[in-house]
């Protein structure tokens, strides 16, 4: 029996998934590990936590599945995109990973625009510097923290550094290395001017690879940790949402999905390089050889409703004890009961500042129209909206590239509720679907590893092997209008607000 592993280091855990050649999937196990939110704006995660997990999500699956490891021909990984690793000369962390949601680099952002010209850096990088993306976040340690900068050897992504402590690899592959900003991104490599300008060595960065590439073998000593067999090939993988892509069949023009994770993400891939010079979505390297991608990215998706979970919804977190169910059922059930609109309640998602359509590391959550009336019911079915207005606003800005966007397929955790998923479908005003089995990331890096391997021809043959459409959701022409002017009220109330957000932030 041949199987594939998908190793997928999220924000909230990582997912160890097993698959047998048929892309079934044995079994799973995901290690939640915590957020560190030092100042306001700011986000940190502990590599190692990554790295613990990984090894205890994958004796666990081992152990479970009752797999030898000889018979696992190969491992893809998948991450969290463009957070920072910075390792030591022996390869020791040297500081908390900066992760994809911190939004501490907005000066170091003009910085990247004056070092390099705000024209250059869009035609080199596909898009205008973003306080999100590495670059930035490797300018600010450079300017901080000097001291560590200067005791940095290698740069990495996350599931770059699991990539290292499983093969001693230096590596990364293009789909998640163009959210770096240091990448060529019609070349698909590092750009030597980009690197030149913004003071960083092309040593410290790994060896690139397309997502299909065998970037390495689990070491002795990764086996002895793991319980993996030494020498089973690591591919290049993918970032969360390539990987997501191939996951979903995602793989070619004129498909596009829309992933509901701890941020909300709208990705089409492209067989051309098309850039939004306003920077409202991504330009980026697709997972799939010869192909680019426009993605866009909500920083405050499933984070919003987990943030209305931890801080307002005890008795749902209660109720869903009792019953043995996820909280969220609970209250997705209670916001349901609400009235679309919210009873005339707005919620602009910005708890994290924001990135699509809104390059803004300043903006901050608001609830718009709070009325002593309004319970949580109300208060959930805002957030859900809000989320979904903001998935909206990005799909306009596609359609307004040229994009054609008549089918939605929806994957990510927030996919499951039914009530968020008919929203999409209604303010898209197109038909929306979700997968029979949503794996995601973790069984596209799977399949990754088995076009590597061998065991499938082609990306295209083992998504054709692994992906069944399930429900379609059509979108209800009375609900669309309904939403309507709350939508473009919505939209209104960033513009006016972007000014306020700035001073707030001032304080
Ligand atoms: C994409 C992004 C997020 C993270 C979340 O640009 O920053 O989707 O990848 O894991």
């Amino acid at each position: 029996m041949k199987y594939l592993l998908g190793i997928d280091i999220g924000t909230s855990g990582t997912k160890v998934a097993l698959y047998d050649s048929g892309a079934k999937r044995i079994c799973a196990k995901t290690i939640e590990y915590p957020l560190y939110q030092p100042r306001n704006g700011w986000a940190e995660q502990d590599p190692l936590d990554w790295w613990n997990a990984t090894v205890e999500g994958t004796k666990a699956v081992m152990a479970k599945s009752g797999a030898k490891p000889e018979e696992i021909a190969g491992i893809g990984l998948s991450g969290q995109m463009h957070g920072l690793v910075m390792l030591d000369k022996d390869g020791n962390v040297l500081r908390p990973s900066i992760i994809w949601c911190d939004q501490r680099t907005a000066s170091e952002a003009d910085q990247i625009n004056r070092l390099v010209g705000e024209k250059r850096v869009i035609e080199i990088t596909a898009n205008p510097p973003m306080t999100g993306f590495t670059a930035a976040k490797i300018l600010w340690v450079q300017n901080n923290e000097p001291e560590i900068y200067a005791r940095c050897e290698h740069i990495l992504l996350p599931k770059d550094y699991i990539r290292y402590m499983l093969t001693n690899e230096f590596a990364t592959e293009v789909s998640d290395a163009a959210g770096m900003q240091l990448m060529d991104i019609p070349a698909r490599d590092w750009s030597p001017e980009i690197l030149e300008k913004l003071h960083i060595s092309r040593s410290m960065l790994g060896s690139m690879h397309e997502s299909v590439d065998i970037t390495g073998k689990v070491s002795r000593k990764a086996s002895l940790e793991t319980g993996l067999a030494k020498g089973t090939i690591v591919v290049g993988g993918a970032g969360d949402n390539p990987a997501a892509a191939v996951g979903t069949g995602v793989v070619s023009e004129s498909k596009a999905f829309t992933s509901l994770g701890s941020s909300a993400v709208v990705y089409a891939v492209s067989d051309k390089v098309s850039i939004d010079m306003q920077g409202r979505v991504h330009t980026l390297c697709a997972s799939v050889p010869g192909k680019w991608t426009l993605m866009s990215c909500t920083q405050g998706a499933g984070l919003s409703l987990q943030w209305l979970r931890n801080t307002v919804c005890a008795p749902e977190i209660a109720q869903a004890e009792r019953e043995g169910v996820d909280p969220y059922k609970v209250m997705d059930a209670l916001a349901a009961s609400a009235p679309i609109g919210a009873d005339r309640l707005l919620y602009l998602p910005y708890l994290m500042g924001e990135r699509s359509p809104h390059p803004d590391p300043y903006c901050r959550g608001v609830f718009f129209g709070l009325s002593a009336k309004h319970g949580r019911e109300n208060l959930i079915r805002a957030v859900l909206e809000g989320v979904a207005y903001s998935q909206r606003e990005c799909v306009d800005v596609f359609r307004e590239m040229g994009v054609e966007i008549s089918d939605m397929l929806v994957t990510g955790g927030g996919g499951r509720s039914k009530l968020w998923r008919q929203m999409l479908a209604d303010l898209y005003g197109c038909p929306v679907s979700i997968l029979d089995s949503d794996e995601g990331p973790a069984l596209g890096v799977a399949l990754l590893a088995g076009v590597a391997a061998g065991v499938y021809s082609s990306i295209e043959e083992a998504c054709g092997i692994a992906i069944r459409k399930d429900v379609v959701l059509e979108p209800d022409k009375t609900a669309n209008e309904s939403y309507e002017p709350y939508y473009q009220l919505y939209k209104k109330l960033y513009l006016s607000l972007k000014d306020d957000f700035k001073t707030l932030a001032s304080l």
